[in-house]
Formats: C-alpha cells, sequence, structure tokens
C-alpha cells in the first residue's frame, strides 16, 4: 500500500487567513486531522452544501464522512463548548461519535480563567477573546492546571485540584481584585456532568498518530491562530498564549516532523489582525473599507469567534519572508484572491526599510517603516476561473511577487469561499 502524504497546516500572519477552508479542501485527502494547540479562541469557518460552520474546537474534518479528529495534548478544552459544538454538528445530521478524540493531557480551560481574564483585559487591553485562554496556559506552565485526565479519576480528586488551584492562585485574586469565583463543588459537578458522555472519547494518540502516519500516512495536522501570534515568535505581548508554529505540533501532539511531507503556510491576498498590536502595514480607513466589506456577507472581515471587525492593511512581505522560514513552508496557500477582484491598484510592502530581521519586541515593531511596491489590479470576476492559467494576467504578477519575496511557492489559491473555489497548481 502506498503511504498518502503527511501534511502540516499553520496560519503566516495573526489568524484568520483562511486556514479552515484549505484544511477542509485538504481534508479529502486525508484520514485523520489532529489539532495541536489553542481552544476555543478559534474560529474555523467552513461554507459546504450551501451552509455555513463554525467549529472553534473540533478540527472541521469532522463535517467529512469518515474521518476521524484528534484535539491534541497542547489544547485548553472548554467543556462547554465542546458540548456545544457537538450539539450544533448532531442538529445538522453530522455524526460524530466515535471520530473524534482528546488527548488526557490536554488541560481544561476553568470557569475560573473567564473570570481572571476579564480582571487581566482590563489591566493589559490586549484584545484577548475572552475564553480564558491565557489563564488556562498559565496554569499549565505553573503546574496548577487540571487537564482532561483528571476528570477520569472521580469527584474528590477533581475537587482537591479546584482546591489547591483556589489557594495557589484564586486567593491572590480575590484578595487584590475581590474576584468571586463559583464553589468548587458546583464547577466539579457541571465539569463531571458535562464530561461524562465524553468520557471514552479520551485516548492517548502518540503512538497512534505515529505508527499510522509512518505506515499508512494521510494525517492533516492543524494549526490554530497564525504565526504572529506564537507566543514565542509572534508581536509579544499581544499574541495568544500557545506555540501556533508548525513546530508546536512537536509539542503539542509529541509528533515526530520528520514524517511531515509538505508544510503549507496560509497566507490571506492581504494582512487582517484581530484585537490589539503592532500592525505594520494597516491601512488607512478606506482602504480597509475596501479590504474589509461591508459584513453582509459571510465571509467579509469580521471574527468568526467574536463578531469584531478586523483591522485590515496590504500583505506584509517582511512577515510572510519571516513566516515561511520559521514555520518551515514548502508550500504557500494564498486565501481570498478574489477579494482583491475591482478594489483597483494594489500594494505589497516587500521589507522593512529600517529592519533585516523582524523585531523582537513591541516597541520596534511600532517603529517599522514598511517598503511599498504598486501593482495593477484586475477588475474580473475570478471566482469562476478554473485553472491558474485562466486567471488575470495581473493576478498571476501578485502571485509571483508573493512567491519572490517568500522564496515558497503559492500552490493552493482560493478564489471564493466555498470548497472547490480553490484552484492547485
Ligand atoms: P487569546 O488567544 O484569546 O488569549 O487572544 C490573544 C490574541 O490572539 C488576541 O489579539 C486575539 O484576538 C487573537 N486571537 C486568538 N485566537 C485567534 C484566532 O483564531 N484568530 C485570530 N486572532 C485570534
Amino acid at each position: 500500500m502506498t503511504r498518502k502524504p503527511n501534511l502540516l497546516v499553520c496560519g503566516l500572519f495573526w489568524g484568520d487567513e483562511g486556514k479552515a477552508k484549505v484544511v477542509d479542501f485538504l481534508t479529502e485527502n486525508a484520514d485523520i486531522i489532529v489539532r495541536y494547540q489553542g481552544g476555543a479562541n478559534a474560529g474555523h469557518s467552513v461554507e459546504t452544501a450551501g451552509k455555513r460552520f463554525v467549529l472553534h474546537q473540533i478540527p472541521t474534518g469532522i463535517l467529512h464522512e469518515n474521518k476521524t479528529c484528534v484535539l491534541g495534548a497542547g489544547m485548553v478544552i472548554d467543556l462547554e463548548e465542546f458540548f456545544a459544538e457537538t450539539q450544533g454538528l448532531s442538529h445538522d445530521g453530522i455524526q460524530w461519535q466515535n471520530r473524534v478524540f482528546i488527548s488526557p493531557r490536554a488541560h481544561l480551560v476553568l470557569p475560573h480563567h473567564k473570570i481572571v481574564e476579564q480582571i487581566e483585559e482590563q489591566r493589559k487591553g490586549i484584545g484577548t477573546t475572552l475564553r480564558g485562554i491565557g489563564p488556562a496556559y498559565r496554569d499549565k506552565a505553573s503546574r496548577s492546571g487540571l487537564r482532561i485526565g483528571d476528570l477520569l479519576l472521580g469527584k474528590t480528586h477533581v475537587i482537591s485540584k479546584l482546591d489547591h488551584w483556589i489557594d495557589d492562585i484564586g486567593f491572590a485574586y480575590t484578595k487584590t481584585f475581590g474576584a468571586q469565583f463559583p464553589s468548587n463543588e458546583d464547577v466539579c459537578r457541571k465539569l463531571l456532568d458535562t464530561f461524562s458522555p465524553f468520557a471514552h472519547c479520551v485516548r492517548e494518540s502518540y503512538a497512534f498518530l505515529h505508527d499510522y502516519a509512518k505506515t499508512r500516512g494521510g494525517i492533516l495536522v492543524e494549526g490554530a491562530q497564525g504565526t504572529m501570534l506564537s507566543v514565542n515568535w509572534g508581536t509579544y505581548p499581544y499574541v495568544t498564549s500557545s506555540e501556533t508554529i508548525a513546530g508546536g505540533a512537536a509539542e503539542g501532539l509529541g509528533f515526530d516532523l520528520r514524517l511531515i511531507d509538505e508544510i503549507v503556510g496560509v497566507a490571506k491576498a492581504f494582512c487582517t489582525r484581530v484585537g490589539n498590536g503592532p500592525f505594520p502595514t494597516e491601512a488607512d480607513d478606506a482602504t480597509q473599507m475596501l479590504l474589509r466589506g461591508t459584513g453582509e456577507k459571510s465571509f467579509d472581515e469580521f471574527g468568526s469567534t467574536t463578531g469584531r471587525p478586523r483591522r485590515c492593511g496590504w500583505l506584509d512581505g517582511a512577515i510572510l519572508k519571516y513566516s515561511c522560514l520559521i514555520n518551515g513552508v514548502n508550500t504557500i496557500a494564498l486565501t481570498k484572491l478574489d477579494a482583491l477582484s475591482g478594489i483597483g491598484n494594489l500594494s505589497i510592502a516587500t521589507h522593512y526599510k529600517n529592519y533585516d530581521d523582524m523585531p523582537a519586541t513591541f516597541e520596534q515593531l511600532a517603529t517599522v517603516e514598511p517598503h511599498y511596491e504598486k501593482l495593477h489590479g484586475w477588475d474580473e470576476d475570478i471566482s469562476n476561473c478554473n485553472s491558474y492559467e485562466s486567471l488575470p494576467q495581473n493576478a498571476r504578477d501578485y502571485i509571483s511577487k508573493i512567491e519572490d519575496i517568500s522564496g515558497c511557492p503559492v500552490k493552493y489559491i482560493g478564489i471564493g469561499p466555498q470548497r472547490d473555489k480553490t484552484l492547485t497548481r
């Protein structure tokens, strides 16, 4: 039996690059779709059969029949959200039972984390999704977290862990900020009640994934958020709290990256960002409105998780080059090229005039000077093109510029929101 390729898909900017559609497209040739970090902060939206699905934790691979999905050890799981997602799937007639597995090592997002995050957001103003992600990862690093595997050990064990949390962490928030946490009895009861129908989903997958990837292939590893939101490599401190880059899969899944045949970096044809923090190519208001859309269409630039309007700007080649390098990108998936049709001439920042390397600090990032190159736009509707060759010459020139800057081939091109609106070269 020939082994299918194993793929990894990651975002090259600040998330919302359109990874879900790329993953959905690549799922056709995969058997198992695996997520390695993040949690319900992600909003993966896919349009199929005339319907739009938004999933936050379960990989969108679940929308395809007979595919298996794994929520990896590096994730932080919100069980109530998980329950809601499975309810939504059942409501839409999608059979998810026996197709979703969760690592016992994944950490839990507790109601406490959302309370703590509300307090911290008021002080720090990162513009987080308020899903409890940062506090859950902090507890993981400080060895005070609760994991999925703890829930298998029963009520007494869970209550003692929650008691420790109040002593180690909660107490200080109550003392300093007057935070009030729900009783540990209530939290424990709710956790165990929500968890019990999913107990059979808990499965240690690292060995199985390794063997499967080696012998049969067809593993599709999915990153959430994007490189510039990485806690190590992004625009710190305006980042999420996990390792979003391709290497995060080694950490978050215990996966041997040598088994990956192709790392697909996803870049939108222009840049967007939600939340606060540096955005070197952020455009003026009029251009932002052109790029964002009005919000009437499902694919206009408004957050899938929070509904916030996204900040918009021209494609940042300095970030593209950096992201391709640190992720080890083999091929680029360029999404939403169709959104540039008819908006007039285009700009791309080819590099920063005042920095060679990507600046590490927020203060430096605030001072970068992008060098822009102007390119001719195109007016044609490209959504019905059926090959790269049938794209207007100006659109092909735009793609060539991206390849020149990044040093990576653009293999997949998104020309519309539906699954079949992807050209492969
Ligand atoms: P957190 O992940 O909720 O802590 O938010 C930290 C930063 O990451 C904020 O700027 C969020 O808007 C951003 N963020 C988190 N998840 C996503 C995502 O899936 N897409 C885009 N931005 C995200």
